[in-house]
């Protein structure tokens, strides 16, 4: 089948997101250099833009008709969004358990969802089955597709280094499956191995509090990512994107870590409600609860090492207020 023609018009390009110098923040939190890489000027409000779009190409040249993904939602969102642009359908898996609060706008692009019972990591390998077993295009995370995921993460680093001129000190990103941050973590260090910068930031990975095996084999100093048991994470409404007991780039993520001597921190979603708040009333940016786990990490690490170092968080959400 030939890939549909599409109007640059119609297909609004994900990324050229900007960067936010948070001199409110500076001055409530007394920091020096703060500034927020603003992931929900993307087309559907968060970074997966970045990745979808690549999907749906990669399925229109394959000849495939539908797409398939397992999702908390934003992911589902992204990709029903770009989908219906290219005329392709996504079947969605959302485990029934998630409050998912964007069910309906992924519906609104067209998209069938399908409510399955049991975890979030089942739910990536119902909706792996289901691509297989019916031709359709597999755009799960950790998919036999999911090289696209990490090479569209990069770009976040690239445009970090281009909007400030140079590579920041510290990067807090969100924490999920890991694969946001193991595909920044990628962006700097071709950079700096080109010699683009002089340096590779120490990157923050933020996560919930109910856990996430990324920040806790951080924690214990284990090199090798120790996944978790389904029955040691708590899901909330509000820590849905970042819980995880097996995150499918753990291990790149954790080593990015350790490489860029960075930080894992977990975060309640007390402080991440707190911060998300504190944004918005500082700065006028509506942020995610859950992506403003970078500010809440950021804050305890630079408490620690220093408020005078430069830092960059990667935030989603619903854009400016
Ligand atoms: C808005 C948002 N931020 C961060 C994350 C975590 O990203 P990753 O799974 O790549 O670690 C997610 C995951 O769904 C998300 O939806």
């Amino acid at each position: 089948m030939e890939m549909e023609e599409v109007s640059a018009q119609e297909e609004e390009p994900p990324g050229g997101t900007p960067l936010i110098r948070a001199s409110n923040m500076e001055k409530r939190l007394r920091l020096r250099k703060f500034f927020v890489k603003f992931e929900g000027a993307n087309p559907t409000g968060t970074q997966k833009d970045r990745i979808s779009l690549s999907h749906v190409r990669r399925a229109a040249l394959g000849g495939y008709d539908v797409l398939s993904l397992g999702t908390c939602g934003n992911y589902g969102a992204s990709v029903a969004y770009y989908s219906r642009i290219y005329g392709k359908r996504t079947v969605v898996g959302i485990p029934s358990a998630y409050t998912a609060c964007r069910r309906s706008e992924i519906e609104s692009y067209g998209a069938s969802i399908l409510g399955l019972e049991g975890t979030y990591e089942e739910a990536l390998g119902t909706m792996g089955d289901l691509a297989r077993d019916n031709n359709w295009y597999d755009c799960n995370p950790g998919s036999v597709n999911s090289d696209v995921d990490l090479s569209g993460y990069q770009t976040i680093a690239d445009e970090i280094i281009s909007q400030l001129g140079h590579a920041p000190e510290i990067v807090s990103v969100p924490v999920g499956n890991g694969t946001t941050l193991a595909g920044i973590f990628e962006g700097f260090r071709k950079a700096y191995q080109s010699g683009t910068t002089d340096r590779i930031p120490s990157i923050i990975g933020a996560s919930t509090s109910g856990g996430n095996p990324i920040v806790e084999s951080w924690k214990k100093g284990y090199r090798t990512i120790r996944n978790l048991r389904a029955d040691q994470i708590r899901e909330t409404g509000t820590n849905e994107p970042l819980i995880s007991y097996r995150p499918t780039n753990g291990q790149e993520a954790l080593t990015a870590i350790y490489q860029s001597r960075g930080y894992a921190e977990y975060v309640t979603d007390e402080e991440m409600l707190y911060y998300s708040r504190f944004v918005e009333q500082a700065e006028g940016i509506s942020a995610l609860p859950a992506s403003s786990s970078a500010i809440a990490s950021a804050v305890k690490v630079l408490g620690r090492i220093g408020n005078d170092r430069e830092c960059v968080i990667v935030l989603t959400g619903r854009g400016r207020t």
